[in-house]
């Protein structure tokens, strides 16, 4: 699949049945997902994979952690909702030139790398949190450590709807850009110039003689 199809066409799978990848087969989408830009190679996470039974004792965790009797089985059953879940469990170090913000940059370009992969080869997948993420029912299970966070989890399998993209809202990338004027540009006013770094296709380029 060309990359660019890829892009516009990855969508994220809310219902994912069996089968899912392997472990090989994650493994090595992983290793490729691993070229993602990533300041000093830390490689400043982990990933825990869940499966079969494993992930009954994720849904009883969390609907441990919810503690409410009259939705304990819905909130377990969250757990069941891919064949597979692969926990994102960010582990930061302290470096003296890669602070913990892009740490978790590298993280997320990580795994969006891997979401794209996961979708070329064909499965569907979804990245998912939740509000029981940070609970210490939930941490323990995963053996989070108190320098760790969990990012959520990757429900990866095979997609149920078919793989036709659902249309996407329309999006005005020139909205998101500004041009920073470079120095040797004509003149403008200094009100024109501040209003450039907003609305740089809307700047009327006034020249000022002297
Ligand atoms: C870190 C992270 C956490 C997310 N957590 C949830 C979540 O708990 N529930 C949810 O419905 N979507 C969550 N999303 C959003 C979905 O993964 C997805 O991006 C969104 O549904 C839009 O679908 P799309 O990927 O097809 O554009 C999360 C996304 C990220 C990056």
């Amino acid at each position: 699949m060309d990359l660019t199809h890829a892009v516009l066409t990855r969508r994220s799978a809310i219902r994912l049945s069996a089968p899912a990848p392997s472990d090989t087969e994650l493994e090595e989408l992983l290793q490729a997902a691993m070229t993602a830009p990533d300041h000093g190679r830390l490689s400043p996470w982990r990933l825990v994979t869940i499966r079969g039974d494993a992930r009954n004792q994720l849904g009883e965790a969390m609907a441990d952690a919810a503690g409410d009797d009259a939705t304990r089985e819905r909130t377990a059953a969250k757990a069941l909702r891919a064949p597979l879940l692969v926990a994102v469990v960010f582990c930061p170090r302290d470096h003296p030139k890669v602070p913990r913000w892009e740490q978790l940059a590298a993280t997320a370009c990580a795994m969006q790398t891997l979401l794209l992969l996961l979708h070329d080869s064909g499965w569907g997948a979804i990245w998912r949190t939740g509000t029981l993420i940070d609970t210490p029912q939930v941490r323990e299970l995963h053996g989070i450590s108190d320098s760790e966070q969990l990012l959520g989890w990757l429900y990866v399998g095979t997609t149920q709807t078919p793989r036709t993209p659902a249309p996407r809202p329309p999006q005005n990338p020139a909205e998101k850009i500004t041009q920073l004027p470079t120095p040797d540009a004509v003149p403008v006013p200094v009100s024109a110039l501040a209003r450039s770094w907003t609305t740089i296709s809307s700047l009327p380029l006034v020249v000022e003689q002297s």
